[in-house]
Parts: structure tokens; sequence; C-alpha cells
């Protein structure tokens, strides 16, 4: 169900742990090459220069606290006052809601981090939001996200999860009620390309993250988000939060999988109310331009063709497709039900809430279905190039069961597929500007 654009060079976001291996490897290369020589003079002295070359890059490459990695753009009475503006509720007092929340968010310039922060921010709650604007998928667009957000009052901290230094340091500015953790590596295929930006992210990012939070005094409750992907090669439908998981099909959903157990631990170990959301296929304005149903809508308009991967047995994909709307309301609902974390100075002081829930649609979409709602509101033809899906992860179904969120959250999706898909065309037409001068088209058809 994903597209093939062929001609586009994807940037991979760097990790430490990439940078390690391409080091140790240039060293042994340099190694090999000086001890196969002749050994002159001239060549012994090139030895020299290089191994001290080596070396120093090799210190500044373990000293993962400098600034090498995470740039010190953060800091100062300016930016602390920043946070602080942020930060603070702005519901009116004795408002019907109660006394409004503090809530980081991690991804804030994402797809969905951007709409749960605005959406935080008009019902008069504080956000700072932290991302670390890495070029998996085109930065600009995470950029005009931040503008967006900014122009509501909220600031976006460009930093990494993964910098202790400032998470502490946010947390000694504000006392974060709430933390919705929403930064990831996203993606299913990429995880065969650059594996370790999913463990720099998922595993090791949350845990850094999790470390602060239960440093935090008050301790916030957090919410993330985990995936409808843990439940990979499970083939009963739909999917219910009590059915096993632990067949994950890539290595993405491993550290989704894995990212359950680690918030149990913190949860048990140091009292932090954790709310875990398996989220399923989200989509809309402000999307992810990585997912299949905004690349479709890319190549169609530019007259490209399209790759519709079709399961075994020729049958078609389907996928729970739920509108970004209606996961914002899972987020909220669960930010207002998430119960206090227990522990102080870093000890559990009693029990706290664990919670996991799935977020979909409950109503699966075949992928050529998609396609042809956008071959609608487009109103051109795709050129369907229809292949067997390769074992790269993919799953071929999801379908969400979510009787417990509506039990337990309130939740109620209530955007269709042909809707919410309408919503995310005529943003994308005016984001990317083809409604210049065509104000009728769009007028017309949407
Ligand atoms: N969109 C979906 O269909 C979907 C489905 C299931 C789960 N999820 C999960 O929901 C969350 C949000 O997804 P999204 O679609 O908005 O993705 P996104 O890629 O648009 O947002 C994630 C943001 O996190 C930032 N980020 C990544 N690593 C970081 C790090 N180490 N430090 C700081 N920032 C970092 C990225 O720059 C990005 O802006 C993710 O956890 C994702 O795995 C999404
Ligand atoms: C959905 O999950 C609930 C438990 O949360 C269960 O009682 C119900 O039978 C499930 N529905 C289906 C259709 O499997």
């Amino acid at each position: 169900m994903r597209v093939v654009v062929e001609e586009e060079e994807e940037e991979y976001p760097s990790t430490p742990g990439k940078v390690k291996v391409e080091r140790s490897a240039a060293m042994s290369r340099q190694l090999h090459r000086c001890f196969a020589s002749t050994g002159t003079l001239f060549l012994w002295a090139l030895f020299l220069v290089a191994t001290t070359a080596t070396y120093l890059s090799f210190r500044s490459f373990v000293d993962t606290s400098s600034s090498r990695y995470f740039p010190a753009s953060w800091g100062g009475l300016h930016w602390e006052r920043q946070i602080r503006a942020s930060a603070s509720p702005r519901r009116p007092p004795g408002s019907a809601e109660g006394a409004g929340l503090s809530v980081l968010v991690t991804g804030a310039a994402g797809f969905v981090g951007a709409h749960c922060s605005l959406a935080l921010r008009k019902r008069g709650d504080g956000v700072v939001g932290i991302d670390n604007f890495n070029s998996y998928y085109d930065p600009s667009l995470k950029k005009a996200r931040r503008a967006l957000l900014g122009s509501h009052g909220v600031f976006v901290v460009e930093g990494d999860i993964n910098d202790g230094r400032l998470l502490t340091k946010l947390f000694d500015v504000v006392p974060f009620t709430h933390v919705l953790h929403l930064a990831a590596q996203a993606g299913v295929r990429y995880a065969m390309e650059n594996p370790a930006s999913y463990v720099h992210s998922n595993i090791a990012g949350l845990v850094s993250l999790l470390e602060a939070c239960k440093d935090a005094d008050p301790q916030p409750a957090i919410v993330w988000a985990s995936s409808s992907s843990v439940y990979g090669l499970n083939d009963r439908v739909p999917f219910s939060e009590s059915h096993p998981t632990d067949q994950p099909a890539s290595l993405y959903a491993a550290t989704k999988k894995a990212g359950e157990e680690i918030t149990h631990t913190y949860n048990h170990i140091y009292g932090l109310s954790v709310t875990g959301l398996r989220f399923f296929t989200v989509y809309g304005p402000w999307g992810r331009p990585d997912m299949a149903y905004f690349s479709f809508t890319r190549n169609i308009l530019q007259g490209k063709p399209i790759t519709v991967y079709r399961g075994r047995d020729h049958v078609d994909l389907a996928r729970d497709f739920t509108y970004v709307d209606d996961i914002v309301r899972g987020c909220l609902a669960s930010l207002d039900t998430a119960g206090r974390s227990t522990g102080t100075g870093g000890k559990k002081r009693g029990p706290a809430p664990y919670r996991i829930f799935n977020l979909g649609n409950t109503s699966p979409v075949t992928v050529p279905t998609l396609v042809a709602i956008l071959e609608r509101y487009l109103r051109v033809n795709a050129m369907k190039h229809v292949v067997e899906m390769p074992g790269n992860g993919d799953v071929p179904f999801t379908h969400a069961n979510i009787s417990l969120a509506r039990e337990q959250l309130g939740y109620k999706p209530a955007t269709s597929l042909e809707m919410g898909l309408k919503k995310f065309v005529r943003w994308y037409l005016s984001y990317y500007g083809y409604n210049r001068g065509t104000h009728e088209f769009n007028d017309h058809y949407l």
C-alpha cells in the first residue's frame, strides 16, 4: 500500500549509533593501509597524523554530553520566559473543565503532535513542544507546523529527547502536569534502511524521557503513542487490547511493543501514570508525506504512477484509517482521565494507573477504495501499478476494537474516510499552492 517514489533521495536522520560505525570502519581502513605499505618515514609520519586526527574525532564522539550532538540552542532568561509563558494555562478561573493542564508535547512539530498541541492551546491548556526536526521527511513541513503553533502562542524547543540535560532544564522551569509523548521514528519500511534511528528515538529517547519524568517533582502523568502495528501477525479481528502482541512483524512494531514494556516498568517501579495509545493509520491535513494517502495524492497530481500493493491471493490490503481530529480527541480524553503519578524524589508512593487503548475508526477500507476516493476529489485518474506486497513488515489488514476507549475515554470516532480525505485534499491543494487562481475548481469540488 506504499508508493514507490524513485526520483527522491531520502535523507537519513543522523544518530550516534550510525556515526560510531562509520568512524571505526574508517579507522581500521587506515590501519590496514599503513601496515601494508613499505614503511618509509613519510608514510609513518602520515600514519601518526592520521591516528591523532582519528583519536581526536573519536574522543569528541564518545563525549556525547558535548554540544556536538545536542547543540545548545536553548537556555537563558529570555528562553525560560518563553517556556513559562507557553506552559501556563489560560482557562478562565472556575471554568467548567477546571484548572488548565500544563503539557510537554514531544514531537510537537510532527503531524499528530501539531494537531494535539493546537487543540490543547485552543481549549486553554499550557503547551510546550519539543522536536528535533529530523529529515526523515521534508523538515520544511515541520517548520511550517511550528510556525502555525507559534502563531497560537505555542513554543516549540528544537532539541532531542535523548538530551537529558535539556529535559531536566524544562522540568526545572515548568512543573508540567502531563507529558504527551509523540516523538518517534515512524514508518515501517524505513526500518530496514536505518534501524538505528528507531533505537535512538523509540527506545533510547523513550528511556531518557521517562528518566526525566520520574525525577521531576511533581511527576507528570504520561500519555504516549504506541501503534496498532504491535498486533503484528495477530489474525483475530477486530484487534482487541487483550489480544497477544508478541509477534511483531517489523522493527518499528518491535520498538513500540518494547515501549509498552518499558513504560510498564517505570509505572511499576516509580509510580508514573502511563497511558499507551495504539493509533490505527492516522491521516488528515498537515499529514506525513511518507504515508500512502499523501504520496498517492502527490503522484496523482503530478501524473506519476502509483504502486498499490496487494496481499497474497489477490486480496486487497485494508487499513482502519483514522482521521486526525478523532485521534486528537482520544489523546485529550486520555490526558484528562490519566490520574496522578504517585512518586516523589524518584520513589513510588503508591500504585499509579497503567492503561492501554486502541484508537481506531473501526471501519477498515481497502487501498483501491482509498485511491478511488482520491481520484474523485482530485479529478484525475491514477496510473495504478498493482504488485504483490513484499515481506517488508507491512501487515495486510488492521481493524480496531474500540469498546475499551469508548467506555473509559468516551472515544467516538466521527469522521468517515470520505469526509476526512476531502479535508486532506483541500489542505494539500492550498498548502502546495495548487489552488492559486483556480478557486473555482476548489470551491466546486471540495
Ligand atoms: N500517523 C500514524 O498513522 C501513526 C500510527 C501509529 C502510531 N503513530 C505514532 O504516533 C506518533 C506521532 O506520529 P506522527 O504521524 O505525528 O509522526 P511524525 O513523524 O510526523 O511526528 C514525530 C515527530 O517527532 C520528532 N522526533 C523524532 N525523533 C525525535 C527525537 N529523538 N527527539 C525529538 N523529536 C523527535 C520528529 O521530528 C517528528 O516531528 C509517533 O509516535 C508514531 O509512531 C502514528
Ligand atoms: C471488543 O472488546 C471487548 C473488550 O474490550 C469485548 O468484550 C468485545 O467482545 C470485543 N468485540 C468484538 C467484536 O470482538
